[in-house]
């Protein structure tokens, strides 16, 4: 089956599903799923049953999109995303991207947690990804270009919308929301980096370092949605920290995060 007639099938079964289109799209990375039970009106779809859609290989919360209200928008939210690290192919991590486009998304909230390389970020911190480094060696768009969903050499030199950048920075800002803001190292993981590694990403730029959102990204562009990314630093590199973070730390680091993390993107949706 071609690419588009796939589309068009997964199309046609979400459409069935819900009776208003969603014009903001969320892809919720690690333990950053609670967003998505927000939702109001919710509409759950479970990954396994939408054409087409990878074979979720998620533990524990199944994957599964919810669609329905946040602050008076109409949102599709990924709960659990799909890694390359998987076994998925890229084509497959970025199809609901594809997806979200076609049902007339317009806007997505790309989310992740990772890990910091600034020295000055602490685990907890929220930042907002100023752009990306895609460091997999890989591209979701290799193969035949489907000119009907998008161009050969897509633009990347503003991969994320400064102007959902502004606003989000106006949005933390006004509650009180202190955000930090860098560069998105993405690699293919699953094992983390080396010290050496590390070191390697900082000096070419990188502020944070994490397993996904550049593959989504490049889709998203190459469909001509709007992107804002927000990484959750979730524990310091290798070597950037001196003593590793105890479970307790980084548990209590999870939960004041997500409380954080669940105001500000309500507050950039509602504004
Ligand atoms: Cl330190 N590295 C990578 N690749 N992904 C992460 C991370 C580190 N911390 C959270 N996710």
């Amino acid at each position: 089956m071609k690419f588009n007639e796939k589309v068009q099938e997964t199309k046609d079964y979400l459409l069935s599903q819900i009776d208003q289109c969603p014009s903001i799209g969320l892809v919720l990375g690690s333990g950053l799923g609670i967003l998505a039970d927000e939702i109001e009106n919710p509409v759950y779809i479970p990954y396994n049953k939408i054409p087409h859609f990878p074979a979720s290989t998620v533990t524990g919360h199944a994957g599964r999109m919810v669609i329905g209200d946040l602050k008076g928008k109409r949102v599709i939210a990924m709960q659990g995303r799909f890694h390359y690290y998987e076994g998925h192919s890229l084509e497959a991590v970025t199809y609901p991207i594809r997806i979200m486009k076609a049902i007339g998304v317009q806007q997505i909230i790309v989310t992740n947690a990772a890990g910091g390389i600034n020295p000055t970020f602490k685990p907890g911190d929220l930042m907002i990804i100023q752009d990306h480094i895609n460091l997999t060696s890989q591209n979701p768009l290799i193969g035949q270009n489907e000119e009907e969903f998008g161009e050969r050499f897509p633009d990347m030199s503003e991969a994320y919308s400064k102007k959902l950048i502004a606003l989000t920075k106006e949005v933390a800002s006004k509650n009180k929301i202190d955000m930090v803001e860098g560069v998105y190292a993405g690699m293919l993981g699953p094992s983390y980096e080396t010290p050496a590694e590390i070191n390697f990403l900082s000096i070419i730029g990188a502020s944070a370092v994490g397993m996904s959102t550049v593959p989504e990204v490049i889709v998203a562009k190459h469909s001509g949605l709007e992107v804002l990314g927000i990484s959750c630093i979730s524990n310091m590199a290798a070597g950037i920290s001196e003593h590793s973070l105890t479970h307790d730390e980084v548990m209590e680091t999870t939960e004041n995060i997500k409380a954080q993390f669940l105001k500000l993107v309500k507050e950039i949706i509602a504004a």
